[in-house]
């Protein structure tokens, strides 16, 4: 009886430290991107100086750039182009898709996602973590909405016939973002030929080859 009240203590105690982390200690704290000071996001704007203008950003209804190899575009409204989500654990994007276009699979190493669908038709999946593997996909229409869990694998891609908009919402003001193929083609300096080639079962020599035109 006596261990199970220490437990349940320890958890409330674990439960409220964790909530202390994510919930502000004071109204806002926006982002100074010229402020000295070394904190866990940036240093805090004098609140005196803080204009509406900091929580503001205008430009969600411009379609990215989808013209490159992936026919996608992830544009990105974090605390660094709005200020005033410093310290707020909140981000969002837009996700721009062209026909056949896909977003890569990458994870977000600090934030879930909540993304909805804005316009076409999109197939969405995440992989869960090893053993299991487990692949949950889901074809998705305008007004549907999907849930990518914290840290764990995921992709999109456009499965209609016109061009796909979604955006979504990240509980990280710099959620991150790792992509998969990127990371192991692309690192500087490279991640060594053989091990990405024995990992993924592929010729060495195609790799050297991937890595090479990166
Ligand atoms: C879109 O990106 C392509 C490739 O980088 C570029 O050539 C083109 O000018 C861009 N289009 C617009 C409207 O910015």
């Amino acid at each position: 009886m006596a261990s199970n009240m220490l437990l349940a203590g320890v958890l409330a105690l674990c439960f409220s430290v964790a909530l202390a982390s994510i919930v502000p200690v004071q109204d806002f704290c926006v982002g100074d991107p010229k402020g000295q000071a070394s904190v866990n996001g940036l240093a805090c704007k004098d609140p005196k100086l803080v204009t509406p203008d900091d929580f503001f950003f205008s430009g969600l209804d411009i379609p990215g750039n989808t013209s490159n190899p992936f026919g996608s575009k992830v544009t990105s409204f974090n605390a660094i182009q709005i200020p005033g989500l410093n310290s707020l654990g909140l981000s969002m994007v837009r996700l721009d898709l062209a026909p056949y276009g896909f977003n890569a699979p990458h994870t977000h190493p600090r934030a879930s996602e909540i993304l909805t669908v804005l316009e076409g038709t999109i197939e969405v999946g995440f992989v869960t973590g090893y053993p299991d593997l487990r692949h949950f996909k889901k074809v998705l229409n305008k007004g549907d909405i999907f849930i990518f869990p914290f840290g764990l694998i995921h992709y999109q891609k456009n499965v209609g016939k016109g061009n796909a908009v979604a955006i979504a919402a990240l509980n990280s003001q710099n959620a991150g973002m790792i992509p998969l193929a990127a990371t192991m083609y692309q690192s500087q300096p490279d991640i060594c030929d053989e091990i990405v080639a024995r990992s993924f079962q592929l010729d060495q020599g195609f790799v050297k080859n991937i890595q090479a035109k990166q």
